[in-house]
């Protein structure tokens, strides 16, 4: 699971815009709060690559910044190289987790893929919501969702 020391954690949505680029800009954030960055390699990708080489949305950006985060990451599309790169790869809903699971090489590759919310500990989600066609409080809800289950997953991890 892991080689030299390093836990490495793939976060994906569809766009690689709105809420994977969120969740690894805050999972950065919290990993270094608990002064654990050397542990960790950190990344995000999408199942469309559409938007390839773009920053996050905007609207994501300053919604995160309120909250201190810094979103730097560039869109990438999922490669399925990136299963054997990554020790967990972490999806945001249903359609990003079926996506992963038919491009998984092997089956110990598919047993890497979780749901992201099954990490929340204070709210109650089966998936986070795509806020790309939402209002301002669908970012501030994602974000909600990603804080939660960030924490969720890094205590998960016993690191
Ligand atoms: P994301 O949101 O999957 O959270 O990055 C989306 C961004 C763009 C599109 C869909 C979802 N799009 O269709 O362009």
């Amino acid at each position: 699971m892991e080689d030299n020391g390093t836990y490495k954690i793939l976060f994906v949505c569809l766009g690689n815009i709105c809420r994977s680029p969120a969740a690894d800009g805050l999972m950065k954030h919290i990993v270094k709060q608990r002064g654990l960055e050397h542990r960790f390699y950190i990344d995000s990708a999408g199942t469309y690559g559409g938007h390839a080489g773009e920053l996050p949305d905007p609207r994501m950006r300053r919604a995160a910044a309120r909250r201190g985060y810094l979103l730097e990451h560039r869109a990438q599309r999922f490669k399925s190289s990136m299963f054997a790169q990554f020790d967990l790869i972490v999806a945001m809903d249903d359609n990003n987790y079926y996506d992963l699971q038919s491009m998984a090489p092997t089956v110990d590759d598919e047993k890497k893929i979780v749901r992201m919310a099954d990490y929340c500990r204070h709210y109650t989600a089966t998936h986070v919501p795509d806020p790309y066609y939402e209002g301002a409080d669908g970012f501030e809800h994602v974000l909600n969702l990603l804080e939660d289950a960030c924490e969720g997953l890094l205590d998960a991890l016993n690191v």
